[in-house]
């Protein structure tokens, strides 16, 4: 029984909000933002799905690349392409001090949330090169997809390296975008057609270090690039939560993945 509702449950979604999310999750994620939010507000994010969001401030950003490379260095092992750094309570505060230092970062959450949201989560990554052959070989969040969560959840991502193509950036589609390739030609993660980047012309997160972008990864499909050999890149990543809260850092001790699982996934 459970098997036959989650597949109405996947194909509604995809037939009747054509992103890579079911249709309950779909649905209540909807009513939630549509409550938190002046729908009649002038902006082109709910519309579009990502925006460029100006600039964090370089030696914030250099400081957390100390951390990284430190963690590295202590850490390497071969045959791993990915490493999180874990947090502490300093690199939560550089990167607390990162994210405020983005005027224009603040003056678009303002203009989209009216400030009505709360930072869950902060996650840094650097990715390697490693050799993808095909659709089997997923070792970041490689393959495209949608994030399994509440709508009312955003990503900020601060690129911690001069990224170009090389580098492996965030590619991207944007919300009307994904609407036309879910029904044609993405049926999971692991099933899509193999030159969607070239059909639909994905945008790439490119740019100097410090650059910012905020995106509703639930909505837009994404993936993360691949570097070229000798190449990596360095991201910290905010998840955020549209909220009644008006303190983003509200939650500041408690930052996690299972506080991001609380306010972004629900149980059927
Ligand atoms: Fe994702």
């Amino acid at each position: 029984m459970k098997k036959i509702f989650n597949l109405i449950d996947a194909g509604l979604g995809r037939l009747i909000f054509r992103n890579d999310n079911n249709f309950i999750i779909n649905l209540y994620g909807s009513f939630k933002r549509f409550l938190l939010n002046d729908v009649n507000k002038k902006n082109n994010f709910f519309h579009s799905g990502y925006i460029f969001s100006g600039k964090g401030n370089l030696n914030y950003c250099e400081e957390l690349k100390l951390y990284i490379n430190k963690f590295i260095t202590k850490n390497f092992k071969k045959n791993t392409y990915n490493y999180t750094i874990p947090n502490n309570k300093k690199i939560i505060e550089i990167s607390k001090k990162l994210f405020e230092s983005n005027k224009t970062l603040k003056s678009h959450l303002k203009d989209i949330f009216n400030n009505k949201f709360i930072i869950s989560d902060i996650s840094i990554y650097r990715n390697f090169h490693f050799e993808a052959q095909n659709l089997s070989n997923e070792q970041y969040s490689n393959f495209y997809h949608c994030d399994h969560y509440l709508k009312t959840m955003f990503k900020v991502f601060i690129i911690l390296d001069d990224v170009n193509e090389k580098n492996g950036p965030l590619f991207f589609f944007d919300k009307r975008t994904t609407k036309k390739i879910i029904p044609k030609y993405y049926k999971n993660r692991t099933n899509y057609v193999s030159d969607l980047d070239r059909k639909f012309q994905a945008s790439k997160f490119t740019g100097k270090i410090g650059d910012t972008l905020i995106c509703s990864t639930t909505e837009c499909l994404h993936k993360a690039g691949i570097p070229e050999k000798n190449k990596m890149r360095d991201i910290i990543v905010y998840n955020l939560f549209n909220f009644k809260q008006t303190d983003p850092w509200h939650y500041e001790n408690d930052l996690s993945h299972t506080l991001s699982k609380k306010f972004g996934k629900i149980k059927i």
